[in-house]
């Protein structure tokens, strides 16, 4: 089908993906044990996410799907030629914090973690695929969790600081595209894996999780910082789990909760790139009775420092209400909670499909913050089959992706700004919130099921073809 829209020259079409979900090797070559790593698969995980972790080791019989993944730290190499055979114009990796520095706290980073980023750049580069780096991509060394709790603690701010430093210095010629935390809003969700918060018995959770947001924003400016000083030519983005939150009804109470709701994420971002905490969260800091611990200078760095464009992932709108009963009705699978839209479809896992939320989200972000916008997660998890002669006809994933895509051409012809598509999972991997395997994203199947056996063999889906025309007709061919 051809569309009309018309995509920027330029247009940095790709995947991403993240360390944690994909690499494997979770102890290799230095690596240290991250956050991730303890996050098992069933109800234990949901408890872990939470913050209600009981023990910083693995637990034997427990299955940790992170430890192996899909092995992209050894078969990069197979994987990357996969998306430059599609045409990828960008690649959105992370940078496992713990491969750089086992620890957190170490004195000097580990060699082995930053060649693996080296030649991974390389090999991207190499294919003309950009790369885009997630800084941290829900992942914390897990002796900072045991020395310092977290991100609750200031320490953390240097820790990040020196961390990125050291890979800002380090791939100067070779990234261009930074992104600080990745959907930086979820810490409030999910907080241990937003922030590797681990909950003490009474502890007043919301006062932790505020001021640990104010160290990983006072985290996010200095990596601004030293970024713009180490290389003028970077660009450094935040991170925002996207997706507007629908009032549903007319009523005012509606729309004002509505707000509310939006507010709690954009909060983030309207420090990461206003540079102010907004009025509302001072008035919502005073309600509740929580006072943020700052320091001299903490505000005219986030004054200063602020974001060079807005990276955002968008999966689902969402919808809310003040009637108790209508409330009742939420859709499963969506970490975030929402009302069920009687218009709308929903995916396996219960996340609602609204391919013209994206772009009444794109048009509400640049709205509000007039910056460039990086889309830089969106898909479908879906269950896959193989058929007898091996092949994956994923046509959902094919309508899913199209009607999106359309809406991101409608969003450009509204005038918004947006420099890249990025679509999540381009190559199956672990699932972040359930941790299976069989929630694919992917225009590569990768063989492996959710008790991690298979051969993990790579293997094209019908939409990797139909992706590659897309790219090659910068968006025409849909
Ligand atoms: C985003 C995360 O929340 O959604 C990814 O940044 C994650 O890490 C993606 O994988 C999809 O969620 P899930 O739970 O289906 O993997």
């Amino acid at each position: 089908m051809l569309s009309t829209y018309q995509f920027p020259e330029n247009f940095l079409w790709g995947g991403a993906i993240a360390a944690n979900q994909t690499e494997g090797a979770h102890l290799e070559d230095g690596k240290g044990l991250t956050s991730v790593d303890l996050l098992p698969t069933g109800k234990k995980r949901w408890d872990v996410m939470l913050g209600k972790l009981d023990q910083l080791t693995p637990i034997e019989g427990e299955f940790y799907p992170s430890h192996e993944a899909i092995d992209f730290y050894h078969r990069y190499k197979e994987d990357v030629t996969l998306f430059a055979e599609m045409g990828f114009k960008s690649l959105r990796v992370s940078i496992a914090w713990s491969r750089i520095f086992p620890n957190g706290d170490d004195e000097t980073p580990n060699e082995a973690g930053l060649a693996f980023y080296d030649a991974l750049f390389g090999e991207l580069l190499k294919h003309g695929i950009e790369p885009v780096v997630t800084i941290a991509h829900f992942d914390v060394p897990v002796h900072l969790i045991e020395k310092y709790g977290s991100w609750r603690s200031r320490q953390l701010v240097s820790f990040f600081e020196t961390y990125a430093k050291t890979i800002f210095e380090r791939y100067k010629d070779k990234v261009t595209y930074w992104m600080t935390f990745n959907e930086i809003n979820m810490l409030l969700h999910l907080p241990y894996v937003g922030a590797g918060l681990v909950f003490e018995e009474g502890e007043d959770q919301e006062q932790v999780k505020y001021q640990a947001a104010h160290h990983q924003l006072i985290a996010s400016a200095l990596a601004v910082k030293a970024a713009w000083e180490i290389n003028p030519k970077f660009k450094v983005g935040c991170m925002l789990a996207a997706g507007m939150t629908y009032p549903y009804t007319c009523n005012p109470d509606d729309i004002a909760e509505a707000m509310n709701v939006d507010r709690e994420s954009f909060f983030f971002i309207d420090v990461q790139a206003r540079g102010e905490y907004p009025g509302y969260a001072k008035r919502f800091f005073k309600e509740k009775d929580l006072s943020i611990v700052m320091e001299p200078g903490d505000e005219e760095l986030l004054r200063e420092y602020t974001v060079d464009y807005i990276g955002f992932s968008y999966y689902a709108s969402r919808a809310t209400s003040t009637d108790p009963k209508v409330l009742e009705n939420q859709t499963s699978g969506n970490v975030f909670g929402s009302v069920s839209n009687p218009y709308l479809e929903k995916s396996e896992w219960g996340w609602t499909i609204d391919p013209k939320g994206f772009r009444i989200t794109a048009n509400q972000l640049y709205d509000r913050y007039q910056k460039p916008l990086f889309v830089v997660e969106n898909g479908l998890g879906a269950i896959d089959e193989v058929t007898e002669i091996g092949e994956i006809h994923d046509d959902y994933r094919i309508d899913y992706l199209r009607q999106h895509i359309e809406q991101m051409g409608e969003a450009i012809e509204d005038g918004v700004d947006i420099i890249g598509y990025t679509s999540w999972g381009p190559i199956d991997i672990v699932s972040a919130s359930t941790g299976e395997m069989k929630k694919r994203y992917g225009y590569i199947y990768v063989d492996k099921d959710n008790d991690g056996q298979g051969t993990l063999n790579r293997t094209r889906k019908k939409s990797f073809y139909w992706y590659k025309k897309v790219i090659e007709s910068n968006g025409q061919d849909l």
